[in-house]
């Protein structure tokens, strides 16, 4: 097994690794200090069924149920289907809008996601072989390293309240999320987090979620707030996956946020499964 840095904010390929069988002890621990090094892990070719995908992910933690329970595998509930394709009658087959805001997975939870481990079907290429739909991945204890110290002492001890998909509903896009949003309730997180293997800091607002940070006059909190969910974006943060058909990618959402490219549309066809592992409540830092 060989592991390759993406010579960018974060984010390697592993080599040598074939996920469609089981793993000895070793190469799994290998697999995992790399995933808390380098916190996405990216393994190209793969050739793997539902029962690899599930097998694997398992052994990271217990996997989560996620509450795109409508677009769930349909013999596997574990597994939610990410894709714009749709079926002979016009309705999606899994979440089209999958990534369309800078988020970390399950942050509106109290125990968001350990790890998402994504596999790709189908990639969207256009004609002149451009792929589209790449996915892009802050590094957000990198972007709490670099904070102006000013703003790391006004957001120091702070709290933040995150509710699924506000952003959706506060553009208009909601209607796809009405069913998961009714069944959530807001929860309240720490603006910095400690990472629980590494000990690092991290940014953990987001786009997405975050409705403001707590024991703050509104107007400074909807300002701080969108300045940190900018500085996330900064492109020194960020590593760009390109995703080719057979990629296994798997991520850490605690020192992470991702987005997705929403620049392709039918008949470009975009299709993944994706498995999340259970986290731990985030502790302040
Ligand atoms: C997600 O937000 O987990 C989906 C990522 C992707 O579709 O690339």
């Amino acid at each position: 097994m060989e592991v390759i840095p993406s010579g960018g904010a974060h984010g390697a390929e592993i080599m040598g690794v074939d996920l469609s069988q089981p793993l000895d002890d070793n190469t799994f621990e290998s697999i995992l200090n790399a995933f808390h090094t380098h916190s996405v892990i990216v393994f190209r070719n793969q050739d793997i069924t539902e029962e690899d995908h599930i097998r694997f992910s398992g052994r990271i933690g217990e996997i989560d149920n996620d509450v795109y329970s409508h677009f769930a595998h349909p013999n596997h509930g574990e597994i939610v289907i990410i894709s714009n394709i749709l079926d002979e009658d016009g309705k999606p087959i899994g979440v089209s809008d999958a990534g369309k805001f800078w988020h970390t997975d399950l942050a509106y939870t109290k125990t968001p996601s350990r790890a998402s481990l994504l596999y790709s079907f189908e990639v969207p290429i256009t004609d002149d072989g451009t792929v589209l739909g790449d996915t892009l991945f802050s590094n957000t204890a990198a972007a709490y390293d670099e904070l102006p110290d000013d703003i790391k002492s006004r957001i120091d001890g702070k709290s933040i309240i995150n509710r699924h998909a506000y952003a959706y509903f506060k553009s208009g896009q909601g209607e796809q999320f009405k069913k998961s949003a009714a069944a959530l309730n807001d929860v309240e997180h720490p603006l910095v987090i400690q990472h629980p293997f590494t000990g690092r800091k991290i940014l953990f607002c987001n786009e997405a979620m975050t409705v403001g940070i707590n024991d703050l006059p509104t107007e400074e909190s909807e300002q701080l707030l969108s300045f940190l969910v900018e500085w996330v974006k900064k492109p020194d943060f960020v590593y760009r996956h390109k995703w080719q058909t057979g990629d296994f990618l798997m991520w850490d959402n605690f020192p992470t946020q991702h987005f997705v490219e929403h620049n392709f549309d039918l008949p470009l066809r975009r299709r993944m499964q994706r498995i999340t592992v259970r986290g731990t409540v985030p502790v302040s830092a």
